[in-house]
C-alpha cells in the first residue's frame, strides 16, 4: 500500500475531515437568520487568499477544510434564510440537504441498475410519484438531469427524433444533414436555455418561428402559425420573469390535432398542477408530448435536480442511445437510458426524500405558501411607492420605479445591503426589479426586513433625484 493510500485510509477511518466539516456546517448554519445574503466586498476579497498554484505535494487535509471553511464559508450567498429573491433559487429543505449528506457518504453512480440499486429504485419511485402528481400520462418516463436546462435538452432531442423518424428519417442512422426541415414555434418569452438547447440539437434562428406574447408573456392564440407534423412546440409552465402561465388547455388541442410536439418547459411552474389550487393554471399539460422541471426550484431540493418527462420513452430513448459492450443493463431501471450522461451522483436520493416528507399536502402547501409571500410582497410594495407589472399568479413579482434610471439605483442599493438580494431584467422594454419568492425558508419577517430595505432604497432614490 502506499503512503497516500495509508493517509487516506486513516482519513477514512478516523472520520477526522468528515467530522470537521460537519462541525464547521453547524457552525455556518447558527444563526444563520441573522447572517448576510450576499458577502460584503470586503470579504469577498478574501477570496484571493485561494489563489496560488497547484501544490507541489499532497498536503494537510485538515489545513485544506479548514481554510474552504473560512475562506468559503463567509462568501456564500444564502438562498435559504428566507431574504434571497434572484433568479428563481429555492433553499434546500432540511430533510434533502440531510439525504444528501448520506448519499454523498454512500457515493453512488446512477448510470445503471448493477452500479447503484438503490438509486434505480429510488428513481422509478420517483418517477411514478412525479407522474402522479403532475397528472401526466401512464406511459411517462422521468430522467434525472442537472436542471431545467439539461431536461429541455433531452425533450427537445426526443421531438427531433420522433418527427424526423414519422417523416422516414432516423437521425441516429443518417444524422441532421439533409434532413427534413423542421420547424420551431416559440413564444418571444421562452427562457434563454430552450434557444441554447435548441442551438446544441443544431437549430438556428432560420427555423424558429416566434410568436407574439401578451402584457404577462403568455403567447398570443392568434398568432400561432398554422403548425403541421414538422414543428416543435414549446410551451411555459412560469414566465421567468412573471410567473405566467400559457393556455395549454387551448393550444395543445391544435398542435396535436396538426401532430406536431409539444414540449413544456416548466422549471419551477409544473408544481402549481401538485395543488388543487393552482392546477388550473396548468391544465392541459398532460395532452403535451415532453415536460422539463426542477426540483431545486419550487420543491426546494438542493442543487443539480431537474427532470425530463416524457410521454414517448421510444423517442426519449433512441435520442439518448449509447452503446458500449461493458454496459451491464439489467430487468430493472437503468437510469442512463433517460439522459445524456452515463455517470452521475445518484440525485434521486435526495429527490425521494423530499417528496417522500412533504407527501402530496406538503407539496401542495409549499406551492401555496411561495404564491401567498409573492402577493404580500407585491402587496406591500405597491403600497410603498412601487409599480407592480404582473399579475402576481405564482411566486413571480415584477416591480419598477418612475423611471429605469431610478429602478436600476434602487436594484443597486438593494442588492449592495447585504440584508436581502434579488436581481433585474429587462420587461417589455422597462427595466425592472425580479422578486422569485422560491424558498420554504420566507416568511412575513423575513420579507418585513427585506421590504424595509426596498423602500428605503426607494425613498433615498426618488429624493436623490428630487434633489438633483
Ligand atoms: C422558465 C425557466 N426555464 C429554464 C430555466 C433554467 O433552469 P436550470 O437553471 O435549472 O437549468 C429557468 C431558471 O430559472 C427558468 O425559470
Amino acid at each position: 500500500m502506499s503512503k497516500l493510500q495509508i493517509h487516506m485510509l486513516e482519513q477514512t477511518r478516523s472520520c477526522e475531515l468528515l467530522k470537521l466539516a460537519s462541525t464547521s456546517a453547524f457552525t455556518y448554519l447558527e444563526d444563520a437568520e441573522q447572517k448576510n445574503v450576499f458577502p460584503s466586498d470586503e470579504s469577498l476579497d478574501l477570496l484571493t487568499g485561494f489563489d496560488g498554484d497547484l501544490p507541489e505535494n499532497v498536503g494537510d487535509g485538515v489545513q485544506i477544510i479548514k481554510q474552504l471553511a473560512e475562506l468559503g464559508g463567509q462568501n456564500t450567498v444564502r438562498y435559504s434564510g428566507g431574504r434571497y429573491y434572484g433568479f428563481v433559487n429555492g433553499g434546500a429543505l432540511p430533510i434533502g440537504l440531510a439525504a444528501k449528506w448520506l448519499a454523498d457518504i454512500w457515493d453512488q453512480n446512477a448510470a445503471l441498475h448493477v452500479m447503484s440499486p438503490v438509486a434505480a429504485k429510488l428513481e422509478s419511485i420517483c418517477q411514478q410519484w412525479l407522474k402522479q402528481l403532475f397528472a401526466l400520462p401512464d406511459e411517462t418516463v422521468a430522467g434525472l438531469v442537472g436542471g431545467t436546462s439539461v431536461a429541455s435538452l433531452c425533450g427537445l432531442a426526443a421531438a427531433r427524433y420522433r418527427l424526423l423518424s414519422n417523416l422516414n428519417w432516423d437521425i441516429s442512422e443518417q444524422g441532421l444533414f439533409g434532413a427534413p426541415t423542421l420547424r420551431i414555434i416559440l413564444g418571444k418569452q421562452t427562457h434563454g436555455t430552450v434557444i441554447k438547447m435548441l442551438n446544441l440539437l443544431g437549430f438556428g434562428q432560420q427555423q424558429i418561428e416566434w410568436v407574439d406574447c401578451d402584457e404577462q408573456g403568455r403567447m398570443r392564440i392568434e398568432k400561432i402559425p398554422e403548425l403541421d407534423n414538422t414543428c416543435i412546440m414549446v410551451l411555459q409552465a412560469g414566465n421567468v420573469c412573471s410567473g405566467a402561465f400559457d393556455d395549454f388547455a387551448r393550444i395543445i388541442p391544435i398542435a396535436k390535432k396538426a401532430e406536431a410536439w409539444v414540449h413544456i418547459d416548466g422549471a419551477f411552474g409544473l408544481w402549481a398542477a401538485a395543488s388543487t389550487q393552482f392546477s388550473t393554471l396548468t391544465k392541459g399539460i398532460n395532452l403535451a408530448n415532453s415536460w422539463s422541471v426542477d426540483g431545486h426550484k419550487t420543491l426546494n431540493t438542493p442543487y443539480d435536480c431537474g427532470v425530463i418527462l416524457c410521454s414517448d420513452p421510444a423517442a426519449l430513448t433512441h435520442a439518448l442511445h449509447q452503446q458500449g459492450s461493458y454496459i451491464q443493463t439489467s430487468e430493472a431501471r437503468d437510469s442512463m437510458i433517460y439522459t445524456p450522461d452515463m455517470s452521475r451522483r445518484a440525485r434521486g436520493i435526495e429527490l425521494w426524500s423530499c417528496l417522500a416528507f412533504l407527501g402530496k399536502s406538503g407539496i401542495a402547501e409549499l406551492v401555496s405558501l411561495l404564491h401567498q409571500h409573492a402577493k404580500y410582497f407585491a402587496q406591500q410594495a405597491q403600497k410603498s411607492g412601487f409599480e407592480v407589472l404582473n399579475d402576481v399568479v405564482f411566486n413571480q413579482v415584477i416591480l419598477a420605479c418612475g423611471t429605469n434610471e431610478i429602478t436600476k439605483n434602487v436594484l443597486k442599493h438593494i442588492q449592495n445591503s447585504g440584508i436581502t438580494w434579488c436581481g433585474g431584467a429587462k420587461w417589455m422594454g422597462r427595466d425592472i426589479i425580479r422578486v422569485s419568492v422560491c424558498s420554504w425558508a420566507t416568511t412575513e419577517l423575513e420579507m418585513d426586513k427585506s421590504l424595509a430595505v426596498f423602500v428605503e432604497s426607494l425613498h433615498q432614490n426618488t429624493s436623490n433625484s428630487e434633489h438633483n
